[in-house]
């Protein structure tokens, strides 16, 4: 099938759906489908460690809703989140990482999908958020140079794919990251030939992937609707050279999976290929979201006063007071398979506290300086991070930062 997401009745994930209607104006967005996230090999399972319902628990959890669509998120590489501290994982390349991922945690993931009581159901597979892109632009990190190696990134994926690929009902989508980190012209190229590398001549039998999704667990903003040109001149420069642009010729998603879908085609994937965008937390409505185009002459001034990215540096991506984006949907544009809820709303990207307590889930993780709220942005530190104050670990529950999300919901809820 080309489109998974078209016409089907979408899962909805009890656990978070509780967490979500149990938080004010939750109710709002809990009967709306998110991602379920394979964190780690304890996660398949998942009742023996108290922790969510485990993979095949969902399923049967999908089958009793009668839904035929199912996304989760493979999200367990050795050296994962190697420029980043607040999602490392529990394994490394340099303590046989990629046997351990290849045995214990894809091969079990497919056992399960391949029971027959789940065939009817369409199972979207949204591939290491974040895996690939840092391959691109931050191999100066050790972890990441060793996951640019054998056993690293590239062949996990390639695993991944070819095990998921054996089943008719599984539609692989592998992360792209967003605009704000691939979208400059060097770092466009380079991933276009990595990434598509990756994820070319995975073998015969094996079903191709069902595209690319970008923004998963990002703020980017589907379009910068007072920003449509990026090269449209203000005070004698264009839109892209202000600050905080950077010379970033993509401002949003919907350019930037446009094009990156074209390229891809163009190195020979198939044409009906589709992107995904997670619009569950770019939204960017509220008080202080732009209504019109700003009048001033001044670039920077131009800019800050038009973008609905309320940001202050493009390059701050954890906790930040966004607000729930497009609601899930098949078919939003041409080429677009579906805007998606990777990242389910109320869920922490990384703790604050820089003396923080070990998450006994997931004892790797740890304080990311970007999730302080009280620290400067290390990618340019002019800039604030942004991060809202007394977040818990990646993925625990953080009503603050699920309250922001709905009362700066766009569109409104
Ligand atoms: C965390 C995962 C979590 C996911 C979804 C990631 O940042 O590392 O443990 O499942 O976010 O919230």
């Amino acid at each position: 099938m080309d489109n998974p997401f078209a016409n089907a009745t979408w899962y909805i994930d009890p656990v978070w759906s509780a967490k979500a209607a149990g938080e004010p104006g939750g109710s709002l967005i809990a009967n709306y489908n998110t991602a379920v996230w394979m964190d780690r090999i304890g996660a398949i399972a998942g009742p023996e460690d108290g922790d969510g319902l485990g993979l095949r628990g969902h399923l049967d959890e999908a089958v009793a809703q009668g839904a035929n669509l199912f996304m989760f998120v493979v999200y367990d590489l050795p050296n994962r989140d190697c420029a980043a501290l607040a999602s490392n994982g529990e394994l490394r390349i340099s303590e046989n990482g990629f046997q351990i991922y290849q045995e214990q945690y894809i091969a079990p993931i497919v056992e399960i999908l391949s029971d027959p009581a789940y065939q009817n159901i369409r199972i979207a597979a949204i591939i290491e958020v974040d895996s690939l892109p840092n391959l691109v632009t931050n191999l100066d990190e050790p972890d990441c140079a060793e996951a640019n190696g054998p056993g690293g990134y590239v062949d996990g994926i390639r695993h991944a794919l070819q095990q998921l690929g054996q089943l008719d009902n599984v539609y692989s989508y592998v992360d792209i990251a967003h605009s704000g980190w691939l979208g400059w012209s060097d770092n466009f190229s380079q991933s276009v030939q990595l990434i598509g590398d990756a994820v070319s001549n995975l073998g015969t039998g094996v079903n191709p992937i069902a595209g690319f999704v970008s923004n998963s667990a990002n703020y980017t903003p589907v379009e910068e609707p007072f920003l449509p040109n990026p090269n449209l001149q203000v005070g004698g420069q264009e839109v892209r050279s202000s600050d905080f642009y950077e010379f970033n010729n993509y401002f949003e998603e919907l350019s930037f999976v446009t094009d990156w879908r074209n390229a891809m085609i163009n190195r020979g994937l198939p044409s009906n290929i589709g992107m995904l965008i997670d619009t569950g937390r770019n939204g960017w409505g509220g008080p202080n979201r732009p209504t019109q185009a700003s009048s001033s002459s001044d670039l920077n001034t131009y800019v800050n006063e038009s973008r609905i990215d309320r940001r202050s540096h493009r390059g701050n991506w954890c906790n930040q007071a966004g607000g729930v984006g497009f609601r899930p949907q098949a078919n939003p544009h041409p080429g677009v398979d579906a805007y998606v809820w990777v990242k389910p709303q109320g869920e922490s990207d990384g703790i604050s506290d820089p003396n923080f307590p070990i998450d006994p889930n997931d004892p790797n993780k740890k304080h990311d300086a970007m999730c302080d709220p009280n620290a400067q942005n290390r990618y340019d530190n002019s800039y604030p991070t942004g991060a809202l104050d007394n977040a818990p670990h990646a993925g625990r529950w953080f009503p603050e930062a699920f309250q922001v999300l709905v009362e700066n919901a766009y569109p409104p809820l």
